[in-house]
């Protein structure tokens, strides 16, 4: 089974040729990065018109890359959300007119499931552009707990199957990404920001600054319905039953067990609050603007854009190093609540952020069992993730989409 993959999403035009869902056959990714670097940021309408410019180009090399022909491509298969608006419509027009012109099925794909599919790629072909590529050894197991830190997202997941999944939590308003493209905006470093304060940090002092870290405490409707789920259920869920009854004995706060049958105590001990696995991020990005002034002795009404001018090299390399040690923290941390509250049999890392060398060093020390990542050019935006997953869709029989009618969805969800 020959899958081509089309990603266009925000910044990356990507196609890329996968067999059998776990075989790179060639990736081709032509970034706009650069043109959106003065801006700081990514400028919509320059991206999709770069993905205009190139999009042909970059699946003709894919497919003469991969050593296929259109013959033996199988299906296409087509980012159609989350993402820009301008930029989606590129890659699902050009999908459905190849789909239509080459009389080839159609599936439709989620971005942000698209990349926890980086990490069932445990192979690749003959191709010389992939010789140095080390995706993973083998392909993560069910149920499987699923990190998925990007630009645009910052979601927990578990996976009892392909196709069966719930969202465990998700960030209530800037993704990890985000804020980490914010900081550099903050201590000027260029765009895009996650590499570049992962290097200032490498200069700096972790511990210069202590951050706010967000504590969640609304479960998402999902999540209670899970957790009523397993209260009933039996298997790998089983961890967390025990979790779940230990955690009732604590917030009695009785040495006496309620199965006792006494009534609860007067004096309760502080009532512990429900777990969630949603985050936030602005806090601590706004703490590090707060701190960046403070550090030049100016307040809150100095105009962030004139910070890097007055910062030293020092303070700018102690905040990114703050910054990035309570942000891989806090995705950390929760992850290790989801790993002991569900016990999956696998953890899989995915986004852009998984290329991060710290959040990789912090989930080593604080998760108990290892994590496989793939190769770090899988964890960005590219459509070797997207083709994968096409091959799961089309292996298990999922509906293909509509070529004369697939419709973009900037906002799609999990
Ligand atoms: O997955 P991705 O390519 O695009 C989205 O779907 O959003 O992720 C891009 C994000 C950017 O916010 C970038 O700053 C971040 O991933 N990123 C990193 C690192 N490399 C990329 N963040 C922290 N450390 C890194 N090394
Ligand atoms: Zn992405």
């Amino acid at each position: 089974m020959i899958v081509l993959g089309i990603e266009s999403s925000c910044d990356e035009t990507s196609a890329a040729v996968v067999r059998d869902g776990d075989t790179l056959l060639s990736v081709v990714t032509n970034s706009s990065m650069d043109l959106h670097a003065q801006y700081g940021g990514v400028v919509p309408e320059i991206a999709a018109r770069s993905h205009i410019e190139c999009i042909n180009g970059v699946i003709t090399q894919a497919i003469e890359e991969s050593g296929c022909t259109w013959d033996d491509v199988n299906a296409i298969a087509v980012t159609y959300g989350a993402g820009l608006g301008g930029s989606l419509l590129i890659g699902v027009l050009t999908a459905r007119t190849l789909a239509i012109v080459h009389n080839k099925p159609l599936y439709a794909i989620n971005h942000v499931e698209g990349h926890v599919y980086a990490n069932f790629i445990t192979k690749v072909g003959s191709n010389p552009k992939l010789a140095d590529y080390q995706p993973r050894t083998e392909q993560p197991a069910f149920p499987m707990l699923a990190l998925i830190v990007s630009g645009g997202h910052s979601q927990l997941a578990v996976f009892r199957d392909h196709f069966d999944y719930t969202l465990l939590g998700q960030t209530q308003d800037d993704a990890i990404g985000e804020a980490f493209d914010k900081v550099a905006k903050i201590i000027g470093v260029p765009y895009p920001g996650g590499p570049n304060v992962e290097k200032k940090a490498a200069e700096g002092n972790p511990h210069a600054f202590n951050f706010p870290k967000a504590n969640m405490h609304t479960p998402s409707p999902a999540l209670v319905e899970l957790r009523a789920n397993m209260a009933t259920a039996h298997g790998p869920l089983d961890a967390s039953e025990k979790r779940a009854g230990e955690e009732q004995a604590e917030t009695s706060g009785s040495d006496v067990s309620p199965a006792e049958g006494l009534a609860p105590p007067k004096t309760m001990k502080k009532e512990k609050l429900i777990p969630s696995y949603d985050f936030s991020f602005s806090g601590v990005k706004t703490a590090v603007l707060r701190a960046a002034q403070a550090s030049i002795g100016e307040d809150h009404s100095f105009p962030s854009k004139d910070l890097p001018d007055r910062l030293s090299e020092t303070q700018k390399a102690d905040l990114a190093a703050s910054f990035q040690r309570t942000a891989v923290e806090t995705v950390a941390d929760k992850t290790l609540e989801a790993y002991e509250e569900f016990a999956p049999a696998s953890v899989v890392i995915a986004g852009g952020v998984a290329a991060s060398p710290a959040l990789r060093e912090m989930l080593a020390e604080r998760l108990p069992c290892p994590i496989a990542y793939t190769d770090r050019r899988l964890c960005t935006d590219n459509a070797a993730m997207i083709a994968t997953l096409g091959c799961f869709h089309m292996k298990l029989g999922r509906p293909t989409a509509d070529p004369y009618s697939l419709e973009i969805a900037p906002n799609l969800s999990m």
